[in-house]
């Protein structure tokens, strides 16, 4: 009997001395490098946290971002970080400040992290980290959940908004940062069709619509007849844009759920609005880049300094 548990703790040993040995060489992608306090609430500020927030900061550091978002709003989140002495730092601070009960903080790689839950995303890390976290934050993230950077971005994905603020005590490179904010889109791609009342009856309306990023683009047609399809805008699961010809312009906005737009119209002459909806009888699929196809030893060997912008 005994002989026999000796014999399977010896078999698990050589895979169990493995794990270990993986877990702790797990390189850094990012070194730590604490985001000012002026900036923190400047990021808070942008990604408009509050109150049913949950959020999700990634390389968490000390925790300052997760800790300031908790006392300043009661928000709720969680902080990852692959650095164990910063992870304590993180908890003890939380409990110090009285927060440790909605803010967690756990010792892991940001890359093995599900982000589903997240309403907020705060990241700190490198051009070439966010890139492969890129297809990660499209898979996980729901639409309108928004992400915001310290000073890096997302390549061909453009911010929906961008500040830059002083920062006199900035620890490196020049005395100001750039914040960041993304808003993950719905997938707004496909055929769209609608009606609309006229004068001779109803008016069947057609949208083909691609989608790269947040920014929608297509053609459309009422009645057969091409129509100007512009100012196409979409913010999370909203959309807006008009139609134009010489009749004058339609101002549209609404909402995405599943195959349907909900929202209204604005007619030409008198502003005069109508409810909206829209089904879309062709799906597309929203064009979301190739970078990080999960080339992570090309990125690491990129992103090895935090000068890199
Ligand atoms: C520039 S610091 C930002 C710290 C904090 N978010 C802030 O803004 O003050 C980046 C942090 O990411 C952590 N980090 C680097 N690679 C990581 C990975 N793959 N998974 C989790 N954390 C990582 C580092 O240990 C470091 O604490």
């Amino acid at each position: 009997m005994i002989l026999s548990a000796a014999k399977r703790l010896l078999r698990i040993l050589p895979a169990a001395a493995f794990c270990v040995q993986v877990a702790t060489t797990q390189a850094s992608d990012v070194p730590y490098v604490p985001t000012p306090m002026n900036v923190v609430d400047a990021m808070l500020g942008l990604g408009a946290v509050g109150p049913g927030d949950f959020l999700i900061d990634l390389g968490s550091g000390d925790g300052r971002i997760s800790i300031r978002a908790a006392t300043r709003f009661g928000v709720r989140g969680l902080g990852v970080d692959l650095d164990d002495s910063l992870v304590r730092t993180a908890r003890a601070a939380a409990q110090k400040a009285g927060v440790g009960d909605g803010v967690k903080f756990e010792a892991r790689n940001l890359f093995d992290t599900d982000l589903g839950e997240a309403t907020v995303i705060t990241a700190y890390l490198l051009n070439s980290v966010n890139l492969r976290l890129r297809p990660q934050l499209f898979a996980q993230l729901k639409p309108g959940t928004r992400i915001v950077t310290h000073d890096f971005h997302f390549g061909d994905w453009q911010p929906d908004q961008k500040i830059t603020i002083d920062v006199p005590d900035k620890a490196y490179g020049p005395p100001r940062s750039d914040i960041m904010l993304w808003v993950i889109p719905a997938d707004f791609s496909g055929v769209w069709q609608w009606t609309l009342p006229g004068a001779g009856g109803d008016v069947r309306h057609e949208a083909q619509l691609s989608q790269k990023f947040q920014v929608l683009y297509g053609r459309a047609a009422a009645h057969n007849r091409p129509v100007l399809l512009a100012d196409a805008q979409v913010r999370g699961d909203a959309v807006s844009f008009t139609l134009g010809d010489a009749g004058g312009v339609q101002r549209y906005s609404g909402r995405i759920s599943g195959n349907t737009i909900s929202g209204e119209v604005s007619l030409p002459g008198g502003g005069r609005s109508l409810p909206w909806q829209a089904t879309r009888v062709r799906t597309g699929k929203m064009d979301i880049g190739v970078a990080g196809r999960g080339d992570r030893a090309q990125a690491v060997a990129a992103g090895s300094s935090i000068k890199e912008q």
